[in-house]
């Protein structure tokens, strides 16, 4: 992982008064978002997984991923609710929501982020790897969206979603097509619920990343080795036109303070690819 990557010219945001739920806050992108909130003046919704994954091939977020968070969004000086959510599990969800509008007063963005990838051909792989998978990525965001969507109704002032895909949302990938079906689907969603909810003036977009230097790689690289991202690399075995082949998780940020901000008011229903190129070849 390239660590601290350092800007020339930075947009400035100001979230004040806001509060952002920021799924999969663990660490990797999840945790960039949450601290960037938090810098920029929001209160956090520190969110992150409950129990273990079977069929991940790499370890997920631990408790102390969670508090690490946590503290960092402290740090800023702002507010972090740590709470325990499987994002597939709607009960969980709903009370998590709950709580969030009880403890913090409101919530303004949600940052659906949390997800898993892994590698197996379709015609291989059994039921429960594309259950986990598919309910951890796409279900888990309706849920999000569904529950933190009826408070933005009920509360009548807007708000902001941004969800993650991925560039496997918008064109194919070998060996992990339970993934790509399940980042099209973030695509779809986001397109449907920028609909849905226009008229409650909530803005509903994702961005798509290209590989970015996260434990999520550095799991399956160790356990599948580099085979799982030739799976989407050209023939030259590149990945991207621009730099290397993965970005920072705050490149990835940026796209989500922007998407959360005023500045994007008239932007809904896209996804915006952060893919240093990939898409454009
Ligand atoms: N790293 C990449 O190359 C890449 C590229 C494109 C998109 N993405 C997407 O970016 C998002 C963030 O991934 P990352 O790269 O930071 O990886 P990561 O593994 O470091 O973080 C993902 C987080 O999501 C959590 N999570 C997984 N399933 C969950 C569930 N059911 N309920 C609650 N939390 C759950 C994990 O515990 C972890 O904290 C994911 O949606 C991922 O699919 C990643």
């Amino acid at each position: 992982m390239r660590p601290g990557i350092q800007y020339r010219s930075v947009p400035t945001y100001d979230f004040s008064g806001q509060v952002a739920f920021v799924t999969g806050a663990g660490r990797g992108q999840g945790r960039s978002h949450a601290v960037a909130y938090a810098e920029h003046g929001a209160d956090v919704v520190v969110t992150g997984l409950s129990r273990g994954i079977e069929t991940s091939q790499y370890p997920l977020a631990t408790a102390e991923d969670l508090d690490e968070t946590v503290r960092r969004v402290e740090a800023t000086g702002q507010r972090a609710l740590r709470l325990r959510v499987d994002v597939r599990d709607e009960a969980q969800v709903e009370a998590a929501v709950g709580r969030a509008v009880d403890e913090m007063g409101k919530i303004d963005i949600l940052a659906n982020n949390a997800g898993i990838w892994n590698v197996t051909d379709l015609v291989e792989m059994d039921e429960r790897r594309w259950d986990e998978l598919v309910d951890s990525n796409l279900k888990g965001a309706w849920l999000c969206a569904k529950h933190v969507g009826q408070h933005f109704i009920n509360r009548g002032e807007g708000g902001r979603i941004v969800s993650t895909a991925s560039t496997a949302g918008l064109v194919g990938s070998k060996g992990s097509g339970h993934y790509a079906a399940a980042k099209h689907g973030v695509v779809g969603l986001t397109k449907a619920l920028a609909l849905e909810l226009a008229e409650y003036d909530v803005t509903v977009n994702a961005v798509a990343p290209t590989g970015v230097a996260t434990p999520m790689i550095d799991g399956i690289l160790e356990t599948v080795g580099e085979g799982a991202l030739n799976a989407v690399s050209d023939a030259s075995g590149s990945m991207n036109v621009l730099d290397e082949q993965l970005i920072d998780p705050r490149d990835v940020t940026e796209a989500y303070l922007w998407l959360a901000s005023d500045a994007a008011r008239y932007v809904t229903g896209v996804t915006l690819p952060v893919d240093a190129g990939m898409l454009a070849k």
